[in-house]
C-alpha cells in the first residue's frame, strides 16, 4: 500500500531539487524534452512528495528465486530512483507481495504524452489513472489547478494522491474514485483528456465529453494515440514514436483474464515464418498488439520455445527452429508469421506510421500509413484490453524495463 505523503525534511526537499533539475536537463539533451512549458513543470513538479514508497523486483544473493523490495526515505536509493526517468511500481494488489496494482509512470513517458496534449492554461483537462497524483500535478502547472480532474478505480489511492497533492501545492485538484470507462458529464465539456491505463478500444463517452477540436492521448495497444475528437462525435489520430506497456484500464466489476486453452496436442503443423527472436522487437510487438489485442504469451528468445494464446481459444507454439504446433479457431503462428512478413517488408515502420480512426458509432479502425490502406485492423472491445493488460505481471515489469506501466 501507498503511504500518506508525509512532510520530508528540509535537506531532503533540496536534494530532491537539484536531483530533480539534473533529471530534466537529461531529459532535454536526450531530446526528450521540447515544449517549454511542460520543460518547466517537471523541474517544478516535487515527484518525492508523491512516490513515498515504491516496489521493485530483486534476486536474492543467491542469484535464485525474485523477491519484492520496499523502498523508501530511509533507503539510500529511493531519492536517486526517484529521480530516475523509470517507471516505479507504487501499489501492489496484496499489499506487500502481490502483483503491481499502481505506479509513477516513466517520466520522459509523462513528457511525451503532455507535448502531445499540448495544454493550454485555462483549458479543462481530465486524467484517468490518478495513481500516485504525480502526472496530475504536472496537468496542475500546465491548465491550472481549478481545471484538473483525476479519477482511479482503486479507492486506496484517492486518499494518498490528495495529499500528495495538497502538499505539493495543489489542493484545488478535483481528485474522484471510480471507473473512468464510465466517464458521464456536460458533453463538450473538457478540452483535454489523458489515460493513464492500457485500452483496446476508447471508452464512446470520453468522445462526448471532449468538446469538438479537443483532444484524447491514450495507450492503446503497445503505443500510445494522440486522437483529436472531430464535430461528428468520430475522432482520428496518429500514434506517438515512443513505446508504452501501461497496466490495463480495469473495471469495477474486475476481469476474469485471458484463459489459457491448454496445451495444442497436435504434432508440428508447419513452420512459423516469425523468428523467436521477434518477440523481444518493440517496435514488432506493436503491429501484434494492434492485429492481436487479446494476446497472452510465455517465453520468447531466450527460451526453447514460445507459447501465445488468444481470448478466442486458439493457442500456437513456436519452437526456436521454426517447428510450430497450432489449435483452435485462428491458426495464430500463421498469423504471427505474416505480421512478421509484413513489418518487414514495410520497412520495420515505426510507430508513428500508424493511426486509429474512430468512427462516430464506436468503430475503431487502426492503420498504417493511411486510413485508407488494405494494411488495417479493427480494434476490439474495451473488455479485451482489461483482459490482456490487466495480466501485466512482474515480469515484464521486470524483463520489459516497463517504461510507463
Ligand atoms: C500507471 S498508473 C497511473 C499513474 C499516474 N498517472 C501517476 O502519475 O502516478 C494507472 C492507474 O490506473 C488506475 N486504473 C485502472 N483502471 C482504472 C479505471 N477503470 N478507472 C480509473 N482508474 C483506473 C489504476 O488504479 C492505476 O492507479
Amino acid at each position: 500500500m501507498t503511504t500518506p505523503a508525509a512532510p520530508t525534511p528540509v535537506h531532503v526537499d533540496e536534494r530532491a531539487r537539484s536531483m530533480r533539475r539534473a533529471m530534466v536537463a537529461a531529459l532535454r539533451d536526450a531530446g526528450e524534452l521540447t515544449d517549454a512549458a511542460v520543460t518547466e513543470a517537471l523541474a517544478a513538479e516535487p515527484r518525492h512528495l508523491y512516490v513515498p514508497v515504491f516496489y521493485r523486483r530483486c534476486r536474492d544473493d543467491a542469484g535464485g528465486g525474485w523477491f519484492t523490495e520496499r523502498v523508501d526515505a530511509g533507503h539510500p536509493s529511493w531519492l536517486p530512483e526517484v529521480h530516475a526517468d523509470q517507471a516505479l511500481v507504487t501499489m501492489l494488489r496484496d499489499g506487500t507481495d502481490g502483483p503491481p496494482l499502481s505506479s509513477s509512470t516513466a517520466p520522459s513517458l509523462m513528457a511525451a504524452m503532455l507535448q502531445s496534449l499540448a495544454i493550454e492554461a485555462g483549458m479543462n483537462v481530465l486524467e484517468v489513472g490518478t495513481g500516485t497524483g504525480y502526472n496530475a500535478g504536472l496537468l496542475a502547472r500546465l491548465a491550472g489547478d481549478a481545471h484538473v480532474t483525476t479519477i482511479d478505480i482503486e479507492p486506496a489511492i484517492i486518499d494518498t494522491a490528495r495529499a500528495a497533492l495538497a502538499a505539493a501545492g495543489h489542493p484545488a485538484v478535483r481528485v474522484l474514485c471510480g471507473d473512468g470507462a464510465d466517464l458521464r458529464g456536460e458533453p463538450g465539456s473538457v478540452d483535454r483528456i489523458i489515460d493513464t491505463c492500457g485500452l483496446t478500444t476508447v471508452p464512446d463517452g470520453w468522445r462526448v465529453l471532449v468538446r469538438p477540436g479537443g483532444r484524447i492521448v491514450a495507450p492503446i495497444g503497445a503505443g500510445i494515440a494522440a486522437i483529436d475528437v472531430d464535430g461528428e462525435s468520430g475522432a482520428s489520430g496518429r500514434f506517438l514514436p515512443t513505446g508504452a506497456y501501461f497496466m490495463g484500464l480495469r473495471s469495477a466489476v474486475g476481469a476474469a483474464g485471458v484463459p489459457f486453452p491448454g496445451e495444442p496436442d497436435d504434432a508440428p503443423t508447419g513452420r512459423c515464418a516469425m523468428p523467436l527472436a521477434a518477440w523481444a522487437d518493440n517496435d514488432f510487438r506493436f503491429p501484434v498488439s494492434l492485429a492481436l489485442p487479446d494476446l497472452m504469451s510465455r517465453g520468447g528468445p531466450d527460451d526453447p520455445e514460445l507459447v501465445a494464446w488468444h481470448g478466442d481459444g486458439s493457442i500456437a507454439r513456436i519452437r526456436a527452429d521454426g517447428a510450430a504446433q497450432q489449435a483452435g479457431p485462428r491458426r495464430l503462428a500463421d498469423a504471427l508469421g505474416a505480421l512478421w512478413i509484413d513489418f518487414q517488408a514495410a520497412g520495420r515502420p515505426p510507430r508513428d506510421r500508424y493511426g486509429v480512426t474512430i468512427s462516430p458509432e464506436g468503430r475503431h479502425t487502426a492503420w498504417r500509413d493511411t486510413p485508407d490502406t488494405a494494411h488495417s485492423w479493427q480494434l476490439g472491445t474495451p473488455q479485451q484490453a482489461m483482459t490482456n493488460l490487466f495480466s501485466l505481471n512482474w515480469l515484464e515489469f521486470v524483463g520489459q524495463g516497463v517504461g510507463n506501466p
